[in-house]
């Protein structure tokens, strides 16, 4: 019996020690929140990333009273830029999410599928996504790369 240990890294860091261009990464995915289509969970989430080029692209999720045909932002969002920009890798992914209602932001974290998606698109151009959690109080999640989201994920296993 061989024993392997995996570890993962993650930074906590508040809003302003994000690097500027993160810091409006963020705000561009909690503005586009607002324009979320979440009538059954009620949990408005927006996701906006950043394109090699510079360009910023965001969404939102859209859900659908048979519950599993609704859409994740960030998938709909890696979709929507792969299809229409497959030459720019993207390299930042902020996603953020707030309950209708609530006034402070909630914590989010990528569904498994959505893990998947954005494992594709590093896997798609060969690069570690950032990945950028906003958590209450102003607090945000860094993540260099997908694998400290999904370890042993399904194409390391094939390695
Ligand atoms: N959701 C997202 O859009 N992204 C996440 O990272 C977490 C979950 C959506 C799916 C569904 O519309 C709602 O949030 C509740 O799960």
């Amino acid at each position: 019996m061989k024993k392997i240990i995996d570890t993962v890294e993650l930074e906590e860091l508040t809003f302003s020690e994000l690097d500027p261009r993160e810091a409006a990464l963020v705000l561009r995915a909690q503005e586009i929140s607002t324009k979320a289509y979440a009538p059954y969970s009620k949990f408005q989430v927006g996701a906006a990333i950043l394109l090699a080029n510079g360009e910023v692209y965001q969404s939102s999720n859209q859900e659908n009273v048979s519950f599993p045909v609704g859409t994740c932002a960030e998938r709909l969002l890696l979709g929507y830029v792969g299809a229409n920009f497959p030459e720019q890798a993207p390299q930042t992914l902020a996603i953020v999410a707030r309950r209708e209602g609530d006034i402070d932001w909630a914590g989010v974290s990528p569904c498994g599928m959505c893990r998947q998606a954005i494992n594709e698109t590093e896997n798609r151009y060969q690069i570690p996504i950032t990945i950028l959690l906003a958590q209450p109080k102003g607090i945000v999640l860094r993540f260099q790369g997908i694998r400290h989201l999904l370890p042993l994920k399904f194409d390391d296993l094939h390695s």
